[in-house]
């Protein structure tokens, strides 16, 4: 058993998975052949129609007319829109862990949350599938969740040491585990039959440029976006080196990234909004 696999033995419960979550992926690139599908297995979870019904109903969506089934939020809305809704409230159930110091469950949901909108906004920029990036954003950290469930407060003191350190989290890992929160976050989302480009997009989140060449760019939009996620309460991780090797192997302008970062900025509402649930 190797290292990753004891730590999955040393958790109780493993994060509940997010089953809607690559049942309904396939149909961001084929509604068409999928809608019926995709509708029926939102409606097979009331709880999770009638939060995805009370959102889209919401002041912030706003529709002309009030939306009362899940075939006319898709029509209204646009099936991406209630993708990137119905994964988020499928995620969020599984960013659940032990209050200890150092491990802040809020804190974390949020990042992901703004990450996933990053990287749907540079997806967007490079004409990379948006509603995958999203999820890959969305799940990018998971592994910490995994980690400060098997770990506790060993792994909120390592949290709390990289910061006063100045140290990245994914490096105090490596020194203390000999594995990072990229690959536990892989290795969990492999059980879970995510699609294998989110799989990669989490895997090499940290290290886009070790990433395979067919899934480089992906695993580069997930680390730019979770940059412009930090760069929202800390502009000054615009200025680090990895910041600029990522943009250089994107091929994108400052002018580009500007957009991006506005992109983002415009998902500030409903991040918070989704924060929150
Ligand atoms: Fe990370
Ligand atoms: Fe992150």
């Amino acid at each position: 058993m190797n290292e990753i696999q004891k730590l999955f033995a040393k958790i109780e419960v493993l994060p509940p998975a997010p089953t809607l979550i690559p049942k309904l992926m396939p149909a961001l690139t084929d509604l068409n052949a999928n809608f019926d599908e995709v509708v029926k297995m939102i409606e097979v979870d009331p709880a999770l129609t009638a939060k995805l019904l009370q959102i889209c109903n919401s002041a912030f969506f706003g529709p002309a007319h009030p939306v009362t089934e899940v075939r006319q939020a898709v029509n209204q809305a646009g099936y991406q829109s209630v993708y990137l809704l119905a994964s988020i409230l499928s995620g969020s159930e599984c960013f659940q862990m032990p209050e200890v110091p150092g491990v802040n469950s809020k804190h974390i949901w949020k990042h992901s949350l703004t990450s996933a909108y990053g990287s749907r906004s540079v997806a967007e920029a490079i004409g990379l599938e948006p509603g995958t990036l999203f999820t890959a954003g969305l799940l990018h950290d998971i592994g910490k969740v995994v980690l400060a469930r098997a770990r506790g407060q060993e792994y909120g003191l390592l949290l709390i040491r990289a910061v006063q350190s100045n140290t990245p989290v994914y490096l105090s890992e490596e020194t203390a585990y000999g594995y990072n929160h990229a690959e536990v976050g892989a290795r969990l989302l492999e059980r879970w039959d995510i699609p294998p480009q989110v799989v990669a997009g989490v895997r090499y989140h940290h290290k886009p440029s070790d990433a395979p060449a067919e899934t480089k760019k992906i695993a580069a939009c997930v680390n730019l976006g979770n940059f412009l996620a930090h760069a929202q309460d800390k502009p000054m991780v615009l200025e680090d080196p990895d910041f600029n090797f990522v943009v250089g192997m994107l091929n994108l302008s400052a002018d580009k990234v500007r957009e991006c970062r506005e992109r983002l900025g415009e998902s500030k509402n409903v991040i918070e909004m989704m924060s929150k649930k």
